[in-house]
């Protein structure tokens, strides 16, 4: 229905540039392959992820062909159903749902996009598609970080101590959120501005960054930590050690060098104190999952501002000066 047809699309062209290179363009409305969606896009987040990926860190791997409309390796989509691949049986025309986006097909700052049925998941009408497209990216690696670490989401496990870094963030704020759910004690660290909504995100104790105790991660109460959720960069290994239980885990979500020779050195050692690098796959499943928590109000998205695609620049913008509160959307 939609082939042959032009749309708005927001691509680069070349590494580098920043939101000035950014370029907007009339490109053909992408066709679904058999196990694909095209969605009408409603809202999609920008992530760190974006801009490294134009920058070049994750050069050679990403992204070979330009130009390209940019991507997250697991780009956040809120839109209506306009077309099915002949493959996916579980969606149709006029369904409103979220989505995960496969980073071979394209992005999300454009009016239509195409994404895998089997990252996609409906849409309850609770959701706001800006609710909506903050939350996959966000939520998942929250998910997964807190249950590398140990945390048992359902409560079931024994009570842990959970360091959040970066709390207001992106991701932070949404692993402040799920520890609680796992009835963890969780300490936080964010700037002085987002104290007391990290706080009322659940977070036990909060600590600003900038401030001595925030910057030497000590908790106010004295606990060591079980897991940190480290969600900033710059921390060096020296500043974690001494706050860990004796077995406890930094998951690293922005692992770099320094990161995997301590991996290795704490593994060869058999240290029980480790930092582990976050690297996962989204599933579709543990979207549904969260966004059935979302819908029951057990866990909520913070929007930092949201732009129309003709400003998808300073949305990019926003991202890269790194003091995002919560998410930034672009809205078609
Ligand atoms: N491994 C994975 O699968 C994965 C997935 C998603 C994200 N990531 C990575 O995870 C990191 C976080 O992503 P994000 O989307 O949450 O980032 P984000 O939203 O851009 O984080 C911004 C927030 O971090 C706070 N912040 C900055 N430095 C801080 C520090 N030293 N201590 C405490 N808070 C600090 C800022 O507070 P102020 O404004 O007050 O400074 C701001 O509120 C990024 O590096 C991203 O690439 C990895």
């Amino acid at each position: 229905m939609a082939a042959g047809k032009l749309m708005h699309a927001v691509q680069y062209g070349s590494y580098g540039g920043g939101p000035a290179g950014l370029k907007h363009v009339e490109v053909l409305i992408p066709s679904p392959k058999a196990d694909e969606v095209l969605l009408k896009v409603e809202a999609v987040s920008i992530n760190p992820i974006d801009w490294k990926l134009q920058k070049g860190m994750f050069r050679p791997l990403l992204p070979w062909k330009f130009p390209f409309v940019p991507f997250e390796a697991a780009t956040d989509v809120a839109g209506e159903v306009v077309a099915v691949g002949s493959g996916v049986k579980n969606f149709k025309a006029g369904d409103k749902v979220v989505s995960i986006l496969n980073p071979m097909s394209g992005g999300g700052l454009a009016e239509f996009c195409v994404a895998k049925g089997s990252l996609t998941v409906p849409k309850p009408p609770e959701l706001s598609p800006v609710e909506a497209a903050g939350m996959p990216s966000g939520t998942l690696t929250a998910h997964v970080a807190l249950t590398r670490s140990g945390v048992k989401l359902d409560g079931s496990g024994p009570q842990k101590n959970v360091l959040v870094t970066a709390a207001s963030g992106g991701v932070g704020h949404y692993a402040v959120q799920l520890a609680k759910l796992g009835y963890a004690h969780v300490t936080a660290t964010c700037g002085a501005r987002n104290l007391e909504l990290v706080k009322s995100l659940g977070a036990d104790e909060v600590l600003d960054y900038k401030m001595p105790d925030g910057a030497a991660l000590r908790s106010p109460s004295g606990r060591k930590y079980d897991a940190v959720i480290h969600c900033t960069t710059g921390i060096p290994w020296s500043t974690f050690e001494p706050n860990l239980s004796e077995n406890g885990k930094v998951i690293d979500l922005t692992p770099g060098v320094s990161t995997m020779m301590i991996f290795a050195l704490k593994k060869l050692t058999c240290s029980k104190k480790r930092i582990v690098p976050l690297l996962h796959s989204p599933k579709g499943e543990t979207l549904e999952y969260l966004v059935k928590l979302v819908k029951d109000g057990k866990l909520k998205t913070v929007i930092d501002s949201t732009y129309p695609l003709s400003k998808a620049e300073d949305a990019w913008a926003k991202s890269i000066d790194g003091h995002a509160t919560g998410k930034i959307i672009v809205e078609p």
